[in-house]
């Protein structure tokens, strides 16, 4: 998943596209063209789906953010229908950058949550400690709380939607700084633990759906460790910022992905 967050203009956006659709392998391109989601800003979204549908392209694409509220008086917010309505299919929700920006934190993500839902959109919860909290061993804490604040409230059909979780420290987001393997790995599994509590049928105690989200990694990715990262199997996909911009760059990427 590529988040470009406040870059590229349209003309940009274009020219991406068409650097990015060469330099993809045929094969790259047919295994996982529908993994790939790309998250423009709002302004690109448009030119984004018309390319898409235009190339018969089976990449797919998302939001940055969303309005916590349906459509009506809000000024400078876009809803959730109106994202599904230009073909949207994911949209990013607790960003670091927009939880320290915005205060897109706590019941907001949850409310964020159910507008997708409504709008049958699939939510991609970011999740991640700061490196004060890692260092004062608050990691497991502050994941746990921000994944409760996101699922905790809802009930049990609304638990059975579509949802990805992207565990994003946010000291490792654009720094170059990576986890080394052993927190990634200790990271996922205490992430799943959450999840399993959160997600596990109430009747049977069954907890396969906690097991089946995909959990993502996110924080300075690139080609030369995307390899690594995808190698320890505790995740199923990346979450990419800055090597995102760069159409050689993610197309590598995916081809780590792919292998
Ligand atoms: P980065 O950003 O890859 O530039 O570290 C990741 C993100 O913020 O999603």
């Amino acid at each position: 998943m590529a988040n470009w967050k406040s870059h590229k203009s349209l003309v940009e956006t274009r020219s991406f596209l068409e650097d990015f659709s060469k330099t993809l392998s045929a094969r790259d391109h047919a295994l996982l063209g529908g993994d790939i989601v790309i998250f423009p800003s709002f302004v690109s979204l448009p030119i984004v789906s018309a390319l898409c549908q235009q190339w018969k392209w089976p990449i797919q694409f998302g939001a940055q953010a969303v309005s916590a509220w349906e459509q009506g008086a809000h000024t400078g917010e876009v809803s959730a229908d109106m994202l599904a309505d230009v073909g949207v299919r994911y949209v990013l929700i607790g960003h670091s950058e927009r939880r320290k920006d915005q205060g897109e934190n706590g019941p907001i993500t949850e409310q964020k949550i159910r507008r997708c839902q409504a709008a049958k959109l699939i939510p991609v919860l970011c999740i991640g400690e700061t490196l004060e909290q890692r260092r004062n061993m608050r990691t497991d804490h502050v994941l746990r709380q921000q994944l409760n604040d996101a699922f905790a409230g809802l009930d049990g059909a609304d638990r059975l939607g579509d949802f990805i979780i992207a565990y994003e420290p946010v000291w490792a987001i654009g720094t170059g700084l990576v986890p080394t393997e052993e927190q990634l790995r200790d990271t996922a599994l205490s992430i799943r633990r959450v999840l399993k509590r959160l997600f596990c049928d109430p009747r049977t105690g069954a907890t396969n759906r906690a097991d089946s989200l995909p959990l993502l990694y996110g924080g300075s990715v690139k080609r030369g460790n995307a390899d690594k990262i995808m190698a320890l199997s505790c995740y199923q996909g990346l979450l990419i910022g800055g090597a995102s911009l760069d159409p050689k760059h993610l197309s590598d990427i995916v081809s780590v992905a792919v292998n």
